[in-house]
């Protein structure tokens, strides 16, 4: 730049919160507040004592229990990057980490090549460096290198058989979230949580906590992340509250006491237009059997389906039960029902849970259809709707897992918990007019002078420890300007020092509804404010 030459300025960026992450602003927090209070009170009184698990944890412990094909791990999971401390590696480390952030953010069809050429390459530099010297993990990075190669032709050959569209996607996807698992033989990542269940399995674990008096009852609040498509009521940053009963038994009067808990919750927040579906999903007796039966049956009517339930035939038949498409409804209506083909123990249970509930008053409407996304679960499964949130409309989900411990290495435990949207939660709440109003103070103190300032202070002091919200302005004010604030801030009382009331020791109180005003001692004065208030 030559020199007297004016450098234009430059505005600095203008950041945002990131897509599918939001601040929360007062005075909707006091309603997050009142919430999770509600949440506490009530969680305590069934037993339950709260746990805070860290926000992420190793991929591989959300990969084993939500399952490496669901869409949660698959598709919609924050992968962070390497924890690697060994120098001479960084350099493959810094490639795994540009794969894995490949194979995380490919799901169109654009990024396969990039992909391909991508693991092929660090395939090649990872053999040849450890081609030299096996260490402790070539079991593992073998089988990894083996498998990434068989991802890579199966991609390769599915490329290539274009006529076969319509089914890559799946497949594509099916084969990244191998290779994820995969990959961490090679070396873990770590993600953020995208639900807690997992965590809490794993401090049971961890804490030995079977050695407790059994079950062991926990609840938890907080942060989720998945990388969903933000919508109303869906955000890639969102808040859950959830529980989870760990060991004892698979008494039916647990899963409805859990349930009952939940509704009570929502009893206690006053939501509006509650409803909670069940049904059981059999156990790893039943289960395969009728998915076979139901793969069999979707078979004979696969022109009839989309091509997204046509695929899942082979991949996951029971998510075809959750398809909303219009046209195949009066399909699925004829297929055949879980509920038909249970297992006698998983048949005796699932009637167990319904008596229990309508013991404890619980009303429900049993949904055969009702398949979770996750592949923890077992026989009893439950969701819960609410009014005021449109298509994202599922306020709570929850389910029976027992064996999921045991498959974190554990040992055996039976599991059932739920997790509510808090996000969804709140919005219905303020759909149903259920919000706080904006809250304004109680005093606002409009003093002028030195020594009124001094007598403020104390006033403040004395109101806030009384237990009121005070607003003390930091400068002087003249009277008029000081009582338009007050009205601005919503409060209800003016504390009006000056000289004469600091001469007088006796304070001026504004009560700004109706513009009357008196004089008080300090002990009057609050005693008044007591009594109005
Ligand atoms: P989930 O059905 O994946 O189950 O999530 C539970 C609830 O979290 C949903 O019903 C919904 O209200 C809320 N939720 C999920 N994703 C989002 C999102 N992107 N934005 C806003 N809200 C969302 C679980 O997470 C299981 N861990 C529940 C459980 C606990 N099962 C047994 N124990």
């Amino acid at each position: 730049m030559s020199e007297g030459a004016v450098k234009k300025e430059e505005k600095p960026r203008k950041f945002q919160a990131i897509r599918g992450t939001r601040d929360l602003l007062p005075p909707e927090t006091a309603l997050w507040n009142r919430v999770e209070q509600t949440a506490h009170t009530v969680f305590g009184t069934f037993g339950f004592g709260e746990i805070r698990s860290p926000i992420f944890e190793w991929t591989e412990l959300f990969a084993r229990s939500i399952g490496a094909g669901t869409d949660v791990v698959s598709k919609e999971m924050y992968v962070l990057g390497l924890q690697h401390d060994n120098p001479t590696d960084r350099d493959l480390a810094h490639r795994r980490e540009t794969l894995m952030f490949m194979v995380v953010s490919s799901s169109d069809k654009s990024t396969i090549d990039m992909f391909t050429l991508q693991t092929r390459k660090f395939c090649s530099d990872y053999e040849a460096a450890l081609g030299k010297e096996l260490v402790y993990a070539d079991i593992g990075t073998k089988v990894a290198l083996e498998y990434l190669k068989d991802s890579i032709s199966y991609l390769v050959e599915d490329l290539l058989a274009q006529t076969r569209a319509g089914d890559w996607q799946e497949r594509f996807d099916r084969t990244v979230a191998l290779c994820k698992q995969y990959l961490e033989l090679v070396e873990p990542t770590i993600a953020l949580r995208p639900e807690s269940t997992a965590s809490v399995c794993r401090a049971y674990i961890e804490h030995g906590m079977n050695s407790l008096p059994q079950p062991v009852k926990l609840y938890y609040l907080g942060p989720m992340f998945r990388r969903e498509r933000p919508q109303k009521g869906r955000y890639r940053q969102f808040y859950q509250i959830g529980a989870e009963v760990l060991g004892g038994s698979d008494a039916p009067a647990i899963d409805a006491e859990v349930i009952e808990m939940v509704m009570t919750f929502f009893d206690r927040l006053d939501l509006q237009g509650v409803q909670l579906d069940i049904n059981s999903i059999g156990d790893r007796n039943c289960r395969p059997k009728y998915i076979e039966l139901l793969r069999a049956e979707l078979l004979k009517v696969k022109d009839q389906l989309g091509p997204d339930s046509q695929r899942r035939i082979e991949t996951n038949p029971l998510r075809v039960l959750d398809s909303k498409l219009e046209s195949e409804q009066g399909i699925i209506a004829t297929l055949p029902r879980i509920a038909d083909h249970l297992c006698e123990d998983c048949a005796t249970h699932y009637a167990a849970v319904k008596h229990q509930l309508k013991m404890r008053g619980v009303f429900f409407r049993e949904n055969w259809r009702l398949v979770r996304g996750l592949d923890y679960y077992m026989r009893t499964t439950f969701e819960i709707t609410a009014q005021g949130l449109g298509s994202q409309n599922a306020v709570c989900g929850g389910g029976r897992y027992d064996g999921l411990v045991e498959l974190l290495g554990g040992p055996p435990t039976k599991g059932i918990g739920f997790a509510i949207g808090e996000d969804r939660l709140i919005l219905s709440l303020q759909e149903s007019g259920k919000a706080p109003a904006q809250q304004g103070r109680d005093v606002y103190i409009a003093w002028m002078g030195e020594r009124a300032h001094a007598t403020a202070i104390r006033a403040a002091k004395v109101l806030r420890k009384a237990g009121f919200s005070v607003e003390l302005p930091p400068v002087e004010q003249k009277f008029g300007k000081a009582l338009g604030q007050a009205d601005k801030l919503g409060a209800k009382h003016a504390l009006i020092l000056g000289d004469n009331e600091v001469s007088e020791g006796l304070w001026t109180l504004k009560t700004l509804a109706d513009g009357s005003q008196a004089k008080y001692t300090e002990p009057d004065l609050l005693e008044h404010l007591r009594k109005t208030m």
